[in-house]
């Protein structure tokens, strides 16, 4: 029996707390003696009165036959040298290489910021600084773990924060992907031992956007409670879902272990943002998307409508002529786009991707005057100027390789990626050429926007090199505040909260398939709002799938983001052009609302609709976009289920595109008639029946409360 007169606890209570909205969330760290503390709970808001101390008490299990006679905390960061049974929280050596066994003790906390407690271990010299960091409004719980050395350690794993994850879920959900299939989710049960995702390719990665759900068995896109995981680091990440054998389960996340190659006295882990939902993954998504657009991206200009863009890539690739750029970016206003967006083979000799990169001069052969004619001409149409850079990219033939071979990171003897090397970005002269030869570009010419590409892995994964993009970039805003940047890297390759710091948008995928681009924004929409999320129409016959799909379903699908184009415009015939205006019109008009919007994903009783409800703030106005990926089983559309309205306020609804209704759709559904006032209840609990529609095709309803 525990002798309790001589156990002290220790305990600390974290709310997010808005005005207005009451308490969200509630987590209860407690620790004993002066022992690391462990999360005791996490959750829904608990009572102010609540008692710590019993609580702390209450969440210990218990002890039998074949375990140790206490159970080791599972603590804010597991000790292996206590016995944890699982996977610690850090694992490093001394200079030498002797493996070091930490045991932290007390030592002090600051409650003015949220909460950072600092433990000490002063048999190793070392200590271990927890921040925890509630964000009301956002209701996203930001971690941090830093851990300082009297002597240089090498670090082979160091967590952020370790939480526990709830016993009554029976599955986590995390992200898979590839090129042009994006943010693919994975539903893996829990069971014994560990779910591991490790990235070693020294980018985010398409494979590996660092992010997880867990939700309560049975908990939906709308219904039940959720916890949400994500690691804002751009350099590749591991995250352990480990269940112990005692049944209690951790979640840790981290750089991919090994990243610091040299030792040092200080080692922080990147930001991981939490947060607890008690309505579905809605709660998780809505959470993130708030902290990426109001906490994570900083505007040059908050006030600015985001422009739509239109982006030659897919119009010209590398062959670069004054005439048909000028001409296209003429169609390309006049179909209203704002922003033109100048991609690859601009520069050096860059007549594929074989060459040049590094050799960031105008090529002379394609524009003979410099950039100067296109960007007076694009300025003159109204629309804004950006352009494409592949910055920490060298291609073994260009004249800056030639020069600098040293300046390449890995081996001669490296498999090349896309005939490039990437450059060793911790070395400061290469920081410096880059932004010397960015700045130029950038100073010379009326540019608003930088589209930063990234689109091979490392050689090796290497902490070093993150932080030297991160530097880089941070410097060119510093100097140039007014441009905007878009994180690429083969489409969806970067993107998380670290490189969303220093930028403000993502190319989430290089597919314009409008048919897969619904289906990886749904599934990306946990984590990104709309402001971010760039989706542009491409053309007709896809270029990365060879599918052909009709103007109203592209042009809708990139209307659910941040709206461009990137088809040539001189392939639209007459019908196609007046689509895609008329859609961009609405999107104008809808936009500054939308770009605010929660995304609220919906549950679908039809697997073959993809369905969100984009919300403004106050709950006044909706839009819903039903998209239909597939053909159903059954013959009519079943009725869709919205979400997050108010039960007894009326709404009246409107299918706003209702006249695209095909001949097939034979009967009287109300909505094709024109709107109709409904009460929150029945779109909540009945649902909306719709016309039926060809797949590939996409309806969208607008929602206002009376
Ligand atoms: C990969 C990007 O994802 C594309 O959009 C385009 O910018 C090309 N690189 C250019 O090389």
């Amino acid at each position: 029996m525990k002798d309790t007169a001589t156990v002290t606890t220790r305990t600390w209570r974290l709310d997010d707390t808005a005005p207005g909205t009451g308490t969200r969330q509630t987590m209860v760290l407690a620790a004993e003696h002066d022992r690391l503390p462990q999360v005791v709970y996490w959750g829904a808001p608990l009572p102010p009165e609540a008692d710590l101390a019993t609580l702390a008490a209450a969440h210990a299990i218990d002890v039998t036959g074949g375990m140790l006679d206490a159970n080791p905390d599972l603590s804010l960061c597991p000790e292996a040298v206590r016995s944890f049974p699982g996977q610690p929280g850090l694992i490093l050596r001394g200079e030498d290489g002797t493996p070091l066994l930490p045991k932290f003790h007390y030592a002090s906390e600051d409650g003015s910021d949220g909460l950072a407690l600092t433990y000490t271990d002063p048999e190793n010299g070392l200590a271990l600084t927890f921040r925890l960091t509630p964000d009301p409004s956002t209701r996203i719980v930001q971690l941090k773990t830093i851990l300082t050395s009297e002597r240089p350690v090498h670090l082979h794993w160091l967590a952020a924060p370790v939480l526990p994850a709830p016993q009554h879920s029976s599955e986590m959900i995390d992200v898979a992907g590839r090129w042009t299939g994006e943010f693919q989710l994975n539903r893996t049960p829990w069971s014994a031992g560990i779910r591991y995702r490790e990235n070693r390719t020294g980018r985010t990665g398409h494979e590996h956007f660092p992010g997880l759900i867990v939700p309560a068995t049975g908990a939906t896109n709308t219904q039940g409670e959720a916890w949400g995981f994500h690691y804002g680091w751009s350099g590749g990440h591991r995250m352990i879902a480990e269940e112990l054998p005692d049944g209690r389960r951790q979640i840790q996340f981290g750089h991919a272990a090994r990243m610091e190659t040299k030792p040092a006295t200080r080692f922080e882990s990147a930001t991981l943002y939490v947060t607890y939902s008690p309505y579905g993954l809605n709660g998780c998504a809505v959470a993130f998307q708030r902290h990426a657009r109001d906490r994570i991206v900083t505007w040059p200009d908050d006030a600015r409508s985001r422009p739509v863009h239109y982006n030659c890539w897919e119009a010209v690739y590398f062959d670069h002529k004054l005439p048909v750029l000028t001409d296209i970016a003429s169609r390309a206003a006049a179909l209203g786009a704002e922003r033109f967006v100048l991609d690859d083979g601009w520069f050096g000799q860059r007549d594929d991707d074989t060459r040049s990169l590094s050799d960031w001069t105008v090529d002379a052969r394609k524009y003979p005057d410099g950039l100067g004619p296109l960007i007076s001409h694009v300025h003159g149409l109204g629309m804004t100027f950006g352009i494409w850079f592949e910055p920490e990219m060298i291609n073994p033939d260009s004249d800056i390789h030639r020069a600098h071979p040293d300046w390449a990171l890995g081996g001669d003897d490296q498999t090349l990626g896309r005939q490039q090397k990437a450059l060793n970005m911790a070395l400061p002269e290469v920081r410096d050429f880059i932004y010397d030869r960015m700045a130029a570009i950038l100073s010379a010419h009326d540019i608003d926007y930088v589209k930063w590409d990234h689109n091979r892995v490392l050689p090796m994964p290497d902490a070093d090199q993150t932080r030297g993009s991160y530097a880089l970039i941070d410097r060119l805003r510093a100097a140039f505040p007014q441009v905007e940047i878009e994180s690429c890297a083969s489409g969806g390759g970067r993107i998380d909260f670290g490189i969303l710091k220093r930028t403000q948008r993502v190319w989430l995928s290089d597919s314009n398939d409008a048919l897969e681009r619904l289906r990886i924004q749904h599934d990306a929409a946990l984590f990104l709002p709309l402001a971010v999320t760039g989706s542009h129409v491409g053309p007709r016959r896809c270029h990365t799938s060879g599918r052909i799909l009709d103007i109203s379903f592209r042009a809708w699908v990139a209307a659910q983001r941040h709206m461009g184009f990137e088809m040539d415009p001189r392939e639209l015939d007459e019908h196609e052009a007046r689509v895609l205006t008329e859609v961009t019109a609405w999107w104008k008009a809808n936009r500054d609302w939308m770009t605010l919007a929660d995304i609220h994903r919906l549950d679908a009783p039809d697997p073959a609709i993809l369905a969100e409800q984009q919300q403004h703030r106050t709950g006044d106005r909706f839009v819903v976009f039903a998209g239909k990926a597939a053909t159903s089983t059954q013959i009519a559309p079943r009725p869709l289920r919205l979400t997050a309205l108010e039960p007894d306020a009326t709404y009246q609804i409107e299918l706003i595109n209702r006249a695209s209704a095909p001949a097939l759709s034979r009967g009287n559904p109300i909505l094709k008639d024109g709107p109709i006032d409904v009460s929150g209840t029945w779109l909540m609990h009945h649902g909306i029946t719709l016309p039926w529609h060809f797949p590939e095709t996409m309806w969208v309803l607008e929602g206002t409360r009376l």
